[in-house]
């Protein structure tokens, strides 16, 4: 099977409705959560360009870096802390347009203008975010949010609501 990605142009709605499926097939039955992760982030980079997207995951009650393509990222963030941190203890995806304007953001990188924080559930609980950081101001918005809350689910193992 080839593990070359499509990608589509034009409008975010075409982008995702490209992609998504792709993925769903790409991780299909694979059982172990790494790699499903670490492929996740590799389409979403390879699709929309962004700056950094991966996973934090809820270990020992932080959140540890996982999986991600881009720079180099701050290890562990406490709940509560930074976009990602609030997305946890809030149970809610948080988009922000200017990470300046964000109180308490973590600046992984100077160059992150822009960032989406997605809540990944498992019976319940919160095990892990996604995130993903622009190098473009108010580059999320709801219809991300959207696409990437469903896409989410598809992580075997990770989703049962
Ligand atoms: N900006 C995030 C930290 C993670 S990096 O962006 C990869 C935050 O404020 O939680």
């Amino acid at each position: 099977m080839s593990e070359d990605l499509n990608i589509a142009e034009g409008s975010k709605t075409e982008q995702y409705t490209s992609l998504l499926p792709q993925i769903k097939a790409l991780i299909g039955a694979e059982p172990d959560g790494i790699a499903n992760l670490a492929n996740i982030a590799a389409a979403l980079k390879e699709q929309f360009g962004w700056l950094w997207v991966g996973f934090y995951l809820v270990k020992d009650g932080e959140l540890v870096v996982g999986p991600f393509q881009g720079p180099v990222a701050c290890t562990r963030i406490r709940k509560g802390r930074g976009v990602c941190g609030t997305c946890w203890a809030e149970g809610k995806t948080l988009i922000v347009p200017d990470v300046a304007a964000f109180p308490g953001h973590i600046a992984c990188s100077s160059l992150s203008r822009s960032e989406i924080v997605v809540p990944i559930r498992a019976g319940g609980e919160i095990v892990g975010v996604l995130d993903a950081d622009s190098a473009e101001g108010n580059a999320f918005d709801e219809e991300d949010a959207r696409w990437l809350e469903e896409m989410v689910k598809y992580i075997p193992g990770v989703n049962v609501e």
